[in-house]
């Protein structure tokens, strides 16, 4: 529900370069079972709906761990079977050399920053990582 929100904060005129081109990349770091894609997802679905236009997405969901795998495919498989899928397992600490040249129209981190714990001040200033446990949410256009 929460990445459900965030996703339409997504500004239209973002949306509807998406939709002119109708395809969007999508990575999600940290994605662990698929919270934030399927959120995102689930907004993409009615907004294509609503523009009667069919939208092409691919996904990446980045993550250290495999333990998620089974159930993000399995969530995947159900409910967004239109959707091309694949994950990378890599360590964010590392950089992103694994993904390196590839490029995404959005970009989710959910829950991310609390697992994480060196990374430089000025991330964590940008960034404004939770470390209560009231919850934010933001979403920032890259023009
Ligand atoms: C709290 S879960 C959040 C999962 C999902 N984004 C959500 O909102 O439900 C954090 C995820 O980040 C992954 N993760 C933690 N440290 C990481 C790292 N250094 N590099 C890549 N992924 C990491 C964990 O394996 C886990 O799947």
């Amino acid at each position: 529900m929460e990445n459900y929100h965030g996703a339409t904060n997504i500004s239209c005129d973002v949306l509807d370069s998406w939709f002119e081109v109708e395809h969007v990349d999508i990575l999600s770091v940290g994605g662990g079972p698929g919270s934030d894609v399927c959120g995102v997802l689930e907004y993409l679905e009615k907004q294509a709906k609503r523009r009667n236009i069919e939208l092409s997405v691919d996904v990446i969901r980045l993550d250290i761990e495999d333990q998620w795998d089974e159930v993000f495919n399995d969530i995947m498989e159900r409910f967004f079977p239109w959707v091309n899928y694949r994950t990378v397992h890599m360590d964010v600490n590392d950089g992103f050399g694994l993904i390196s040249g590839e490029k995404f129209n959005l970009v989710t981190a959910s829950y991310l920053t609390s697992e994480l714990s060196s990374y430089p001040n000025e991330i964590a200033t940008v960034v404004g990582p939770k470390f209560s446990m009231n919850s934010g949410m933001f979403v920032g256009v890259k023009r």
